[in-house]
């Protein structure tokens, strides 16, 4: 049975796609596990990143993950990650957005709980699931909850995302104890910060007062290398290699944590 992570928090530009692509490339290509990732966003980004910049998310509509969903049949829609063996995809794309509608148009069950059915199938092919989430408490993020075994809430050190943070929180606590049991908060995980910026490191510290041993020990900084993953994709070149140190000792802390808590 794969092991299901989600990123998220409601707060746009807070790094839930690009931790979360980085998750789903290192545990892939360096710990050697076999990893779905799931593009939860119609906004595509997750697609985009992890297919490289040769690839063009269109090129997957009526293949995606909302078709997947529309059929309760993961396998079907898989994609297979260029180079990397061990990582596969349900892309998104725009018509992602429409997910809603047709929740509440034409589909008669649980509306939490179809993307969990639809995993279900595809459960045993993958070591882990990592799901990245759209910048909302909506349905996609609640069926990401509710098919997780545990959830990292991302933290990006701004007023508004420390609005959202307790929120989001109590989002996920409800969805423990209404559809998904099996969900734990994996932590807190602050990243994109400067360190010149005294008010980043205000918030960093806030955080921690409020949450203590909920944060992850790692705090991911903003670089300029992660920052063009977009343009070079996860080609080995020269300058990505140093940036991604910060993520392993992340991954390890997370693996650790799920390790306890699934
Ligand atoms: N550690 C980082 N260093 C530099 N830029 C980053 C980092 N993490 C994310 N970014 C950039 O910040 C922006 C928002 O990140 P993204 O992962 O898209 O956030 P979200 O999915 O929460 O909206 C993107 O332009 C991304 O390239
Ligand atoms: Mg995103």
């Amino acid at each position: 049975m794969a092991t299901v992570i989600s990123f998220g928090i409601q707060k746009g530009g807070s790094s839930k796609t690009t931790t979360s692509a980085i998750a789903a490339y290192l545990l892939s290509a360096e710990l050697g596990k076999r990893v779905l990732a799931v593009d939860l966003d119609s906004q595509g980004n997750m697609t985009e990143l992890l297919m490289g910049p040769d690839v063009d998310i269109y090129d997957y509509q009526g293949q995606t993950v909302f078709e997947a969903m529309k059929e309760q049949n993961a396998r079907k829609y898989v994609q297979k990650i260029p180079g990397n063996d061990r990582l596969d995809i349900l892309t998104a794309e725009d018509h992602l957005a429409a997910f809603p509608s047709w929740l509440y148009d034409g589909y008669k069950g649980n509306r939490a709980l179809v993307l969990k059915q639809t995993l279900d199938s595809v459960q045993d092919d993958y070591d882990y699931i990592i799901i990245d989430t759209p910048p909302a408490l909506g349905d996609q993020t609640i069926n990401a909850l509710a098919a997780s075994n545990a959830v990292v809430a991302m933290f990006e050190a701004s007023k508004f995302c420390y609005s959202a943070i307790g929120r989001f929180l109590e989002t996920c606590i409800h969805i423990q104890s209404t559809v998904n049991d099996k969900l734990e908060i994996a932590g807190i995980l602050r990243s994109l910060i400067d360190a010149r910026r005294y008010d980043n490191k205000a918030f960093i510290e806030l955080i921690e007062a409020d949450y203590e041993d909920v944060c992850f020990k790692t705090v991911l900084t903003r670089t300029a290398a992660i920052g063009r993953l977009g343009i070079n994709g996860f080609n080995k070149g020269y300058e990505l290699n140093n940036a991604l140190n910060p993520y392993r000792e992340f991954m390890e802390e997370l693996m650790q944590r799920v390790k306890v808590t699934v």
